[in-house]
This record gives C-alpha cells, sequence and structure tokens, in this order.
C-alpha cells in the first residue's frame, strides 16, 4: 500500500512538469491515470482430497469424567392401591406350655351319696327292689324312688349300707348289676330288731343296686323304728 501510494505520487509530480511544458510547445499528450484495479477472479477449482488423518489419541480425547455427587432422595410417592390378598404362611412352631389352670372343682364334678328310709308299716314284696320312698339325702337323685335303684352316674367304688328295723324274720340281699353281692340273715328273738349289712361295689356307668328280701321280710319302716339304705362313692374310676 505504501509501495503503491509512492507511485501514484510520483506519477502526479511528473503530470505537474508536463503542463509548464504544454503552455511552451505542442508536445505529445501524456499518459492518463492508471485505472482502477480489476475485481478479485473467480474461485478456483475445488481441490484434491486430503490424505486421511492421524487417528485420534484416545487417551486424550475419551477420559470418563468422576462420578458425579448422589442426589436428594426425590419426595415419596401417593399409596398405591390394596393388593389381593397373599396365600397363607407356614405354620409357626409350637408355642411354649401355658401355665396351669385354676384348680377344678373336684367336690361337685365326683359327688354321689344317697341315704334313703322306708317309710311304711308294711313289709316289702319279696324278690324284688324294695323301695325306700323317704329321702333324707338323694344327690342328683341317683337313688330312683320309683323302681328303689340307685342308678351308677359316675363310675367308681362305691359303699352300700343298710340298717333295718325288723318286727320278724329278716333275710337282706344286696344285688349290683344283676347279680347277688351278699346276702344278710336275722332271725328274731326279740319283738324289734335292727340289722345290718353292707359292701363296697366297683360300679360302671348305668349299673343299679338294690335290695331285695326273700321269704324272710319282717323289715318295717315306722316311728323310731327306720330303715335307711345308703350309698356313696369312695373311689372315681
Ligand atoms: C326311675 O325308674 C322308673 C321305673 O323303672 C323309670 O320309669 C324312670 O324313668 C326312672 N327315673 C329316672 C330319672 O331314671
Ligand atoms: C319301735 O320299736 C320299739 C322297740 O325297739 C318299740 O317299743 C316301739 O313300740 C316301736 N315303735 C312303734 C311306733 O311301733
Amino acid at each position: 500500500m505504501l509501495l503503491g501510494g509512492g507511485i501514484i505520487f510520483l506519477t502526479l509530480l511528473t503530470w505537474v512538469e508536463s503542463s509548464d511544458m504544454l503552455c511552451t510547445s505542442a508536445m505529445p499528450g501524456m499518459p492518463g491515470i492508471p485505472g482502477i484495479p480489476g475485481r478479485d477472479g473467480r474461485d478456483g477449482q475445488k481441490g484434491a482430497k486430503g490424505e486421511k488423518g492421524v487417528p485420534a489419541n484416545s487417551n486424550t480425547f475419551s477420559l470418563k469424567g468422576e462420578k458425579g455427587i448422589v442426589g436428594l432422595p426425590g419426595s415419596m410417592g401417593k399409596t398405591g392401591p390394596k393388593g389381593p390378598p397373599g396365600p397363607p404362611g407356614d405354620k409357626g412352631e409350637v408355642g411354649t406350655a401355658g401355665d396351669g389352670g385354676m384348680s377344678g372343682n373336684h367336690k361337685h364334678q365326683y359327688q354321689s351319696a344317697f341315704t334313703m328310709a322306708r317309710a311304711t308299716e308294711s313289709h316289702p314284696a319279696k324278690n324284688t327292689a324294695i323301695v325306700f320312698n323317704r329321702a333324707i339325702t338323694n344327690d342328683h337323685q341317683d337313688y330312683n324312688v320309683t323302681s328303689g335303684m340307685f342308678v351308677c352316674r359316675i363310675p367308681g367304688l362305691y359303699y352300700f349300707v343298710y340298717h333295718a328295723s325288723h318286727s320278724s324274720n329278716l333275710c337282706v340281699s344286696l344285688y349290683a348289676a344283676n347279680e347277688k353281692k351278699a346276702s344278710f340273715c336275722d332271725h328274731m328273738s326279740n319283738t324289734h330288731q335292727v340289722t345290718s349289712g353292707g359292701a363296697l361295689v366297683q360300679l360302671q356307668r348305668d349299673q343299679e343296686v338294690w335290695l331285695s328280701v326273700n321269704d324272710y321280710n319282717g323289715m318295717i319302716g315306722i316311728q323310731d323304728n327306720d330303715s335307711v339304705f345308703s350309698g356313696f362313692l369312695v373311689f372315681p374310676d
């Protein structure tokens, strides 16, 4: 640019000297001012494709960044709908034994006892159960006043005993479960006597016990001359 400007200056200086000369003599015209430089030429043709570049160094460009800090947990979502019930679980282990229970009422559970009196002047019928019709004690109505038989409700060992007033000879037999267990005979030597007999008997439920007389049936049951039949459970099975 500086060089170009210098050229223009020298050209002008030359033109001024030439003008002085124009006035004095007709000389050929001076060369004109150089034109403005032309416009840039058109783009050249596209060059040939370059050679393949050197592969990039993976160590330089592919380094993985450090792991970031774990973010804060998000807020809790809404409760979903209730699912269907699952299958039953396995059976649990057997638990430890519980404490002992309260003592039961032994008295009420195993209780059977009766004493029945015969309230009649007439002698009992022979070879059938003697009916003692006046109850002194008849727990649970185990002695049947209609049949004259004790009916076993609690299996076990029972004691039966009678004390009979009589005004004539008397033979009493004790029957249990349709079997004669014992017999007692007392012959009169006074106007009124008392005779007795008893036995322990093992009984099953519903077995019956009764007293009977044979031809010697002088048993009475009057004021001050009672005849009583008693029985009670000694040991339950
Ligand atoms: C008592 O004996 C009578 C005659 O055998 C019988 O009809 C009655 O059902 C008996 N009563 C009970 C409570 O067992
Ligand atoms: C009861 O027996 C006695 C004898 O032991 C007799 O003296 C009395 O008269 C009898 N009582 C009745 C009501 O028969």
